[in-house]
C-alpha cells in the first residue's frame, strides 16, 4: 500500500488536519527555554515525597478512576462541592473531552483571535467548524464578537489569553455565553494574574453554562507531569465522565497533583517572584525600543517597530535561547493583515538576565 492510500483510510477531517506544532523541546542540555510558559521553579518538595510514596504502592493495580483525593482539594480551593471537578491529563485532555462530549460534526466553536491555537486543531478533528471573535488593536473584544458567540455551541476563551497575555473583565466574558451552548473559561494562567480568583463566575448568571479549566502545568511547576482539571456545575462533570477514558489520570500524576494543590504557599511564593520579573523583563523590553503589552500571565507578548520579529528570533536561537515567534494570518484589524511577534515565558532572573544581554548584542 502507498502512502497516499493508507493516508486516504484516514477520516476526512483527518486527512486534511495539519496539526497543532507544539513549542520547541530540545532534549539537550544548554538551552535558556523561554518558549512554552513553563514555571523556572521546581514543584514542592510534598510533591516528590508524594510521588515517591505512591510508587510503592501498587502500581499493579489500577488508579481510582474518580481521582477523588484530588477531587476533594480542588473543591476546598473553589468552594464547591467534589462533584464540580473533572480532572483530565493535562488541561488539553480536558479541552478534547469538552469538545468530544458538547460538539457535534458540522457544529461550530468560537475562540478570540489571536488565542490558543490548540481550539481550532480541536474543532478539526471533531469534523467541526470554528469561528474566530474578533478582537480590537488593543486586544478588547469587537462588537461583532458577540453576535457570533451567541450562536455556537461552544465558545472558549482564554483568560488570560495566549499570546498577549491580556485578561478580559468578567463583564466581557459573561456576554459570550452561547444561547445554545457552553462558555469555557481556560484559565491556564489565572494563577498569575494580579488578583487570582477562583470560579465566581460560575455561580451567578448563566453559571451553568460555564466550565472553567485550570492547569499544574504552569503555576504549580508540573508541565512535565500532565495534570489539569474542570470546574463546572456537577449536571455538565456528569455528562464529560461519560466521555473520559476511565483511568485518565495514573496513580503517580494524582499523588502527585494533590499534594501540589496542598501546598498553596509554594505555589503562591513562585507566582509571587514570576510576577516581580515579569514586571523588570517589561520595563528592560521597554527600555531596549520594544512595545511590551501589560500580561497578567507568566509570559509577555512584544513586539519591536523595526526589527523583523522571526529574525531577532533567530538570532536568539543561534545563542541557544529559545523564545517563541508567533505569526497570526488575518488578524489585524481589518482582517486581511496579519500580525506577528515575540512571546517570551518568563523565566528565573538569571536566564531573563541572559535574555537581556544577548538582546542588547543583537540590537
Ligand atoms: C491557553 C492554554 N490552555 C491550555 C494549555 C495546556 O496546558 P496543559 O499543559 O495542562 O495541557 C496551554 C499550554 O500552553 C495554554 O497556553
Amino acid at each position: 500500500m502507498t502512502s497516499a492510500e493508507l493516508n486516504s483510510l484516514f477520516r476526512p477531517s483527518v486527512q486534511q488536519l495539519a496539526g497543532y506544532i507544539p513549542g520547541e523541546q530540545p532534549q539537550e542540555a544548554g538551552w535558556t527555554k523561554l518558549n512554552t510558559n513553563e514555571n523556572p521553579y521546581p514543584p514542592s518538595p510534598r510533591v516528590i515525597e508524594a510521588i515517591q510514596q505512591a510508587a510503592g504502592n501498587h502500581l499493579e493495580k489500577y488508579p481510582d478512576p474518580l481521582v477523588t483525593s484530588f477531587r476533594q482539594v480542588a473543591a476546598e480551593l473553589f468552594q464547591v462541592d467534589p462533584e464540580w471537578i473533572l480532572p483530565g491529563n493535562g488541561s488539553d485532555e480536558v479541552l478534547t473531552i469538552l469538545v468530544r462530549a458538547f460538539v457535534d460534526p458540522g457544529e461550530s466553536i468560537a475562540f478570540p483571535y489571536p488565542s490558543y491555537i490548540l481550539y481550532g486543531t480541536l474543532a478539526e478533528i471533531q469534523g467541526a467548524r470554528f469561528a474566530h471573535l474578533p478582537l480590537l488593536p488593543d486586544w478588547s473584544f469587537a462588537p461583532s464578537a458577540t453576535d457570533i458567540a451567541l450562536a455556537q455551541k461552544m465558545v472558549f476563551v482564554p483568560n488570560p489569553n495566549s499570546p498577549s497575555g491580556h485578561c478580559w473583565a468578567d463583564e466581557a466574558v459573561l456576554g459570550l455565553i452561547p444561547r445554545q451552548g457552553v462558555l469555557v473559561l481556560d484559565e491556564a494562567y489565572g494563577d498569575f494574574r494580579d488578583v487570582p480568583a477562583h470560579g465566581p463566575l460560575l455561580h451567578g448568571p448563566g453559571g451553568r453554562r460555564i466550565v472553567i479549566t485550570r492547569t499544574l502545568s504552569k503555576s504549580y511547576s508540573l508541565a512535565g507531569l500532565r495534570f489539569g482539571f474542570a470546574v463546572a456545575h456537577p449536571d455538565v462533570i456528569a455528562g464529560l465522565r461519560k466521555v473520559k477514558d476511565s483511568y485518565n489520570c495514573d496513580a503517580l500524576s494524582i499523588a502527585a497533583a494533590t499534594a501540589a494543590l496542598r501546598d498553596q504557599a509554594w505555589m503562591q511564593a513562585n507566582t509571587v517572584r514570576i510576577r516581580d520579573t515579569r514586571e523588570r523583563l517589561a520595563r528592560e523590553l521597554v527600555s531596549l525600543g520594544f512595545n511590551v503589552l501589560p500580561s497578567q500571565a507568566n509570559f509577555l507578548w512584544t513586539t519591536h517597530p523595526e526589527r523583523p520579529h522571526a529574525d531577532l528570533y533567530q538570532a536568539l536561537k543561534d545563542r541557544k535561547i529559545l523564545v517563541r515567534y508567533m505569526k497570526f494570518p488575518q488578524a489585524g484589524p481589518a482582517g486581511n493583515q496579519f500580525i506577528d511577534g515575540l512571546r517570551i515565558t518568563i523565566g528565573n532572573d538569571p536566564q531573563i538576565d541572559t535574555l537581556l544581554a544577548n538582546l542588547r548584542e543583537i540590537l
